[in-house]
C-alpha cells in the first residue's frame, strides 16, 4: 500500500465518508455484478447460527474453517445441501474447509470473513484478516482486553477495511428506539444509567482427572496465545454440540466472564444512548468484594456487580445484577428501559409505551411506534437504522465501503468498557480513566493489566 493512500484511508477510516478506492478493494466493489466469497470461522453455537445468516445473503460461502474436524465437516455439509437445494444461490461442492485461519487471510479469492471463535483469538483474526485484504464481521467482545481493542482500530485505519462487530442489539428496532429517544432529550438531561448482567471472569481451573484428548481436534491451535494447559472439554466440547459451554467465557485465559458477554450488548447500547461512541469513562469505583461477592469459591471471591463509572459530563453507569431489563435511562423526566424484546418508556409516573411480553397485549412495534410518535417526530438526532439485519448490513457496507452499524471504532469502544469493569472485579480495583489515551490516568490502575502475556507467535 502505497504512503499517500494509507494517509488518505487515516484520514476517512471512522469519518462515516464512504470510501472510494481506486485499486483493488473487493470483488464486488469492482465489479457490482460480482458476488463476494465469504469464510465463516468458528463452527460453535454462534458461527452455526451466522453460517445460516451469510447464506440468506448476497454471498457465496466458499470456506469453512474450525480446528474440531467434526464441527468443520458440518459447516461444510451444511453448505453443500444448502447450494444442493438452493442451486439458484449458489454451487454446491465449492466449499473448502480449512482447520488453520491463516490460510484463509492469505487466499485472494475471500473477500469477507466471520469470525466467532472464543474471544482470545478476536483480534489476532482480525488483525489478520484485515493485513489479508478482508473486510471482517467479528463476534462481540470485539478484543479479549484493551490493548487489543487499541490495535484493531490502528489496523483498520491503517488498511481500511470494514468491521462489524456481532454486538447486534444495534439493529434491533427497541434499541434503536431506546436510543433515539435518550439523545433528543425525550427524558430531559441523563443522570445516570444501569446495566444488568451476570458477574466477572474467574480464575482459570483444569479438570480434576486428565481428559482424553478429542480426536480431529487441533488443541494448540484453538489455545493460540493462551498458556498451554490440558484438554478439557468444558472448554471446547467434543463433537457438534448444541449449548453454550460458558467455561471458556468465564475464565480469565480465555474470556471476560459476563462483563464481556452480555456487557458487550448492554454497556454498548448504554454507550449508544450517551453518545460516548468514541468515547468511554474517565472514573471507575470497584464493587464492593463485602458486598458482592459470589459465596462460590470457584468465583475467586471477586464481586459479581456494584462497580461505577463516571462520565466527563457526571453521568453514571451501573453494574447490577441480572434483571428484566439490560439498560435503563434514568433522565431528570422519566425513564427508558430496554432488553431483547423488551421496552418501556416512562415520564414521571405516567408509562407512554410499554411491551413486555404477549400478555401485556400490544406488541414491541408498536409500543416503539407509540414512543417515537410522541417524541420523535421532529428528532434532530437521528440514528443508524440498519437494513437487512446485522449481517446483511455488514454486506451492504463492504460493497458500498461505508462504515456498518457497531463500526470498529464503537465495538472496540464497547469492549474497552468491558474490561475496564472486569479488570476492577479481577484486580479489585478502582482507577481514574482517560478515553482518549486508553489508559489509565493521575497513577492510578496496572499498565500490565491492559494486556496480557502472549504465548508464541500469537501476539497482539
Ligand atoms: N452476538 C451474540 O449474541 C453472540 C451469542 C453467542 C456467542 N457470541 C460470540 O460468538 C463467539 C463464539 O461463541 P460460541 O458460543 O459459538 O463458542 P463455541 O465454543 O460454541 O464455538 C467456538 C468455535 O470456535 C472454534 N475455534 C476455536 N479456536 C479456533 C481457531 N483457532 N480456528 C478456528 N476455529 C476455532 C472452536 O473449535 C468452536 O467450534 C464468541 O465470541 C461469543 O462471544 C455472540
Amino acid at each position: 500500500m502505497s504512503f499517500s493512500r494509507r494517509s488518505f484511508l487515516k484520514s476517512v477510516a471512522f469519518s462515516g465518508a464512504p470510501l472510494i478506492l481506486s485499486d483493488r478493494v473487493w470483488a464486488a466493489a469492482d465489479k457490482p455484478n460480482e458476488i463476494p466469497n465469504v469464510a465463516v470461522i468458528g463452527m460453535g453455537m454462534q458461527g452455526r447460527g451466522l453460517l445460516g445468516a451469510f447464506l440468506g445473503q448476497p454471498v457465496h460461502v466458499t470456506a469453512i474453517c474450525d480446528v474440531d474436524t467434526n464441527r468443520r465437516k458440518w459447516g461444510i455439509e451444511r453448505v453443500n445441501k444448502y447450494y444442493t437445494d438452493h442451486p439458484e444461490r449458489g454451487t454446491a461442492g465449492n466449499v473448502k474447509g480449512y482447520n488453520d485461519f491463516r490460510e484463509i487471510a492469505a487466499n485472494k479469492d475471500i473477500d469477507l470473513v466471520v469470525v466467532a471463535v472464543p474471544d482470545h483469538w478476536h483480534a489476532f483474526m482480525t488483525i489478520a484478516m484485515m493485513r489479508g485484504g478482508k473486510d471482517v464481521y467479528c463476534e462481540k467482545p470485539m478484543t479479549y482486553n484493551i490493548h487489543e481493542a487499541v490495535e484493531v482500530m490502528r489496523v483498520s485505519k491503517e488498511t481500511g477495511r470494514i468491521v462489524q462487530c456481532g454486538a447486534m442489539q444495534r439493529s434491533g428496532l427497541e434499541f434503536r428506539t431506546a436510543c433515539e429517544l435518550v439523545r433528543n432529550g425525550a427524558i430531559g438531561k441523563i443522570t445516570h444509567v444501569d446495566c444488568h448482567f451476570g458477574g466477572p471472569s474467574q480464575p482459570h481451573f483444569d479438570p480434576k482427572e486428565p481428559q482424553e484428548m478429542e480426536p480431529g481436534l487441533d488443541w494448540q491451535l484453538w489455545l493460540g496465545c493462551a498458556p498451554d494447559i490440558p484438554y478439557n472439554p468444558d472448554l471446547s466440547p467434543r463433537g457438534v454440540h448444541n449449548k453454550y459451554y460458558m467455561l471458556w467465557r468465564m475464565d480469565d485465559l480465555f474470556g471476560s466472564g459476563y462483563c464481556g458477554d452480555w456487557g458487550a450488548h448492554h454497556l454498548d447500547i448504554a454507550q449508544w444512548g450517551l453518545d460516548m461512541d468514541d468515547s468511554g469513562p474517565v472514573k471507575l469505583e470497584k464493587g464492593d468484594r463485602a458486598k458482592f461477592a459470589s459465596k462460590d469459591p470457584v468465583r475467586g471471591g471477586r464481586a459479581q456487580h456494584g462497580a461505577l463509572v463516571t462520565y466527563a459530563n457526571g453521568v453514571t453507569l451501573l453494574h447490577k445484577p441480572w434483571g428484566m431489563w439490560g439498560t435503563v435511562f434514568h433522565g431528570t423526566e422519566g425513564t427508558v428501559s430496554v432488553n431483547r424484546g423488551k421496552f418501556e418508556m416512562k415520564r414521571g409516573e405516567e408509562t407512554i409505551a410499554r411491551f413486555t411480553k404477549k400478555e401485556d397485549g400490544g406488541s414491541l412495534e408498536r409500543a416503539c411506534a407509540t414512543a417515537a410518535k410522541a417524541f420523535l417526530k421532529d428528532a434532530k438526532v437521528q440514528l443508524y437504522k440498519t437494513r437487512g439485519g446485522h449481517p446483511g448490513d455488514f454486506v451492504t457496507c463492504a460493497k458500498n465501503r461505508t462504515q456498518p452499524c457497531s463500526h470498529v471504532g464503537i465495538g472496540a469502544h464497547s469492549a474497552i468498557l468491558c474490561h475496564l469493569f472486569n479488570m476492577s472485579y479481577v484486580h479489585d480495583a478502582s482507577f481514574e480513566w482517560d478515553p482518549v489515551k486508553n489508559t489509565f490516568a493521575n497513577g492510578t490502575g496496572d499498565p500490565a493489566w491492559l494486556t496480557r502475556n502472549y504465548r508464541g507467535i500469537w501476539k497482539v
